[in-house]
């Protein structure tokens, strides 16, 4: 291998993405993690796919959840994101939420929200690929999508 990790992650970081927040029963009460790894899987049936670190502290929650529920991330959404980013963050605790019908909570506002029943796991080196199926979606067609590029937030230009 002709590079490291840090180099690895940087050239990862070129490529320009969304941010979503996934939630999900936690022991006390429903925790949330940032996410970018969020992708499309199938139309029929309706499956998406997001990864998580095997390190991460929220491991074990989200891995043997039922369910989960993952909201698309507006540029309102920025500081929300951050927090749901750090070390051992979890709570959802002040941030506005949604109710929904299977239970993990979505964020107010966000720009789409996937209620999934818990689809597949999948191992995939120092990470799992997490498959969940759609049973339920929200939209909320106002707002401008966070974008995460390089490391940093940014916005769409010409989206407002
Ligand atoms: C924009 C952004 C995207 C992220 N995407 C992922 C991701 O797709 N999967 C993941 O496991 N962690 C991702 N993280 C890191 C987690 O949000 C979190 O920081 C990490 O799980 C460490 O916290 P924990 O051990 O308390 O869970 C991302 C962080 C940021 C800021």
């Amino acid at each position: 291998m002709s590079f490291d990790t840090r180099s690895f992650r940087d050239a990862l970081g070129c490529f320009p993405t969304g941010v979503a927040v996934v939630t999900c029963a936690g022991t006390d009460a429903h925790i949330g993690i940032t996410v970018n790894s969020f992708a499309s899987v199938s139309l029929d049936p309706p499956l998406v796919l997001w990864c998580l670190d095997k390190k991460s502290d929220r491991f074990t929650a989200f891995t043997n959840a039922a369910g989960y529920t993952i909201s698309l991330l507006g540029t309102v959404h920025r500081d929300v994101s951050s927090r749901l980013a750090k070390r051992g963050e979890h709570s959802l605790e002040g941030i506005e939420l949604l109710d929904t019908e299977l239970g993990p909570p979505a964020l107010a506002d966000s720009l789409a929200a996937f209620e999934c029943k818990a689809h597949a796991v999948h191992d995939a080196g120092d990470h799992a690929i997490l498959i969940g199926q759609v049973q339920r979606i929200t939209r909320h067609d106002a707002g401008a999508p966070l974008v995460y590029f390089r490391g940093g937030y940014g916005a769409l230009a010409g989206v407002e």
